[in-house]
């Protein structure tokens, strides 16, 4: 009987331990932000990863239309490539649990289609098509920086 009591805790301190982890991993470390957004509260490396992350965002889409604008489909490729999924590996698990599950997927996504871009350019596609997927892809910058903010924990 004692045996079956412990069993019984175990698993509900198991199952508690999950929910807690689900529901950091579905929030995040958020509060509210300084603006009227929702900040993301992070150690002051993390915060430092993103944002340099953001840079590498920035200057991959200053890369991709240089290299359209000068019809140099290696520097797209170059450009779109530097920021593609590989750069999302840098992140750590527990930088995970606090960003919100928005925001990652939100992310990814933009990583995501910072390949597509190389793949389109390494398979010759047509400049306006590249131009209309960064396109597409700025849409969702403009989404996130909307909603939003970074803030480092006291
Ligand atoms: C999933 C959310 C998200 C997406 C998508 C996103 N960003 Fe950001 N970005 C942020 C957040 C959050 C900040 C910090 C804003 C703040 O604290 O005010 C930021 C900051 C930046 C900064 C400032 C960097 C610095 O050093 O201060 C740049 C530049 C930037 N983003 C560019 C981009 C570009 C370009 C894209 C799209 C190709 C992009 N971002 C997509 C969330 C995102």
């Amino acid at each position: 009987m004692k045996c079956n009591k412990l069993t019984t805790i175990a698993l509900l301190l198991w199952i508690l331990t999950i929910a807690v982890f689900a529901w950091f991993f579905i929030r995040g470390n958020t509060t509210t932000g300084t603006d009227g957004r929702t900040a993301v509260v992070l150690h002051v490396s993390e915060r430092d990863l993103i944002l340099s992350e953001m840079r590498g965002l920035l200057s991959a889409t200053q890369g991709i239309l240089e290299g359209v604008n000068q019809g140099d489909m290696q520097r797209v490729i170059k450009a779109s490539s530097a920021a593609g999924m590989v750069v999302a590996a840098d992140a750590s698990p527990a930088l995970m649990t606090k960003l919100p599950m928005e925001l990652k997927s939100l992310g990814m996504s933009v990583h995501r289609d910072m390949d597509a871009i190389a793949n389109a350019a390494e398979n010759k596609v047509p400049a306006p098509e590249i131009l209309k997927m960064l396109s597409n892809t700025l849409t969702k910058c403009v989404a996130c920086h909307s909603a939003w903010q970074l803030k480092v924990a006291n």
